[in-house]
């Protein structure tokens, strides 16, 4: 059994959101840092761990915690290894602010995660703090020898690229892929509901990059079949590589091979989708997880082809910590 929808697209990638609390305040994201609001509790560790066994026997070989800042939650490492343990699942991914990976990265390599994403804005270290609302480049950048040092062989580093903020630091950020087999991927800035205003003042098109990176001598590489919208690029002289997310470009959701089920429960088939299918309740039990998959595999089927986000349409995402972006 596996989850496709009508327009050949097969899934084998789940963005698992565990929290959307989250202790930083990017200015993209949670400028006025993360409100708690009143409501369910997130889902706790038996029920992710249902969710996870679902999706897992539908096909899909990857999972990704995500949040908010899902190390923030006091049970994350029994969460990773509950899902890590999982038969089918290879690649368990993390996507982090960092501020916990100096002191925790083993632990998270021996609870089964194989895979970091670390957001890292600015390698400026006032810049750093200015876009996140705190004083820890210092504290992410020993994070990611921390991350080397524990094992991790995937390491990448999410840049959210913004006009007037830290577009020039963009040679940089090409410089730490020099000597380390790091994977630094600038996405472009995407708008959300609650953010029209930062977005006009700061959104680049990525291909402002590509430009860049093909005067440098980089060249693409070829995406795999089944590769996610990133496009990724090599040097001679870089052990690492560099990524650009386009998710204004006309073709990006064509490739999307991902699936996201938030903290509360519910499957979003799209990032800027207009609604989140409620399926909470068939957690509650071990012996729900058949319905469940009954329910996944007649949701997706109804997956559109893409988002209308050039069309301003940015669903109900009103910032992307709930869903994890
Ligand atoms: N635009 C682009 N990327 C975003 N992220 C969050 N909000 C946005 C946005 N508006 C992504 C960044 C960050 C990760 C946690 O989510 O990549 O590193
Ligand atoms: Fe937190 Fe990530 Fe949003 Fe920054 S982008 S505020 S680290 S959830």
């Amino acid at each position: 059994m596996t989850l496709s929808d009508g327009f050949g697209r097969t899934f084998r990638y789940l963005r698992l959101s565990i929290t959307e609390a989250c202790n930083f305040r990017c200015s993209y994201c949670l400028p006025d840092g993360y409100k708690k609001r009143p409501g369910p509790a997130p889902l706790s560790r038996v029920e992710l761990r249902r969710a996870a066994t679902a999706f897992s026997e539908l096909g899909l070989t990857k999972i990704r915690l995500t949040g908010g800042e899902p190390t923030l939650r006091k049970d994350f490492e029994q969460i990773a290894a509950d899902i890590s343990a999982l038969q089918q699942v290879r690649t368990l991914a993390l996507t982090t602010n960092g501020y916990r990976l100096e002191k925790r990265a083993h632990l998270w390599r021996a609870a089964g995660i194989n895979a970091l994403n670390i957001s890292l804005d600015s390698l400026d270290r006032e810049r750093f703090r200015q876009i996140t609302g705190h004083d820890r480049r210092d504290e992410v950048l020993r994070g990611i020898d921390a991350a080397f040092e524990a094992g991790f062989e995937t390491i990448k580093i999410n840049v959210v690229y913004m006009k007037g903020l830290n577009d020039h630091e963009v040679g940089d950020f090409i410089n730490l892929t020099r000597e380390r087999p790091l994977s630094v991927r600038f996405i472009e800035l995407m708008e959300t509901g609650e953010h029209a205003a930062f977005f006009t003042r700061h959104h680049i098109p990525a291909d402002t990059i590509a430009r860049k990176l093909y005067q440098q001598g980089w060249t693409p590489k070829l995406k795999a079949a089944d590769a996610g919208p990133a496009n990724n690029f090599i040097h001679p002289d870089h052990r690492g590589s560099i990524g650009l997310i386009a998710p204004y470009s006309k073709d990006f959701c064509q490739s999307c091979n991902r699936l996201r089920f938030s903290s509360f429960g519910n499957l979003h088939l799209c990032l800027f989708g207009n609604f989140g299918l409620p399926l909470r309740r068939y957690l509650q039990h071990d012996e729900q997880i058949g319905d469940l998959k009954q329910q996944l595999i007649k949701a997706v089927r109804r997956k559109t082809a893409g988002h209308q986000l050039a069309q301003h349409q940015t669903g109900m995402t009103g910032n992307l910590s709930a869903i994890g972006g």
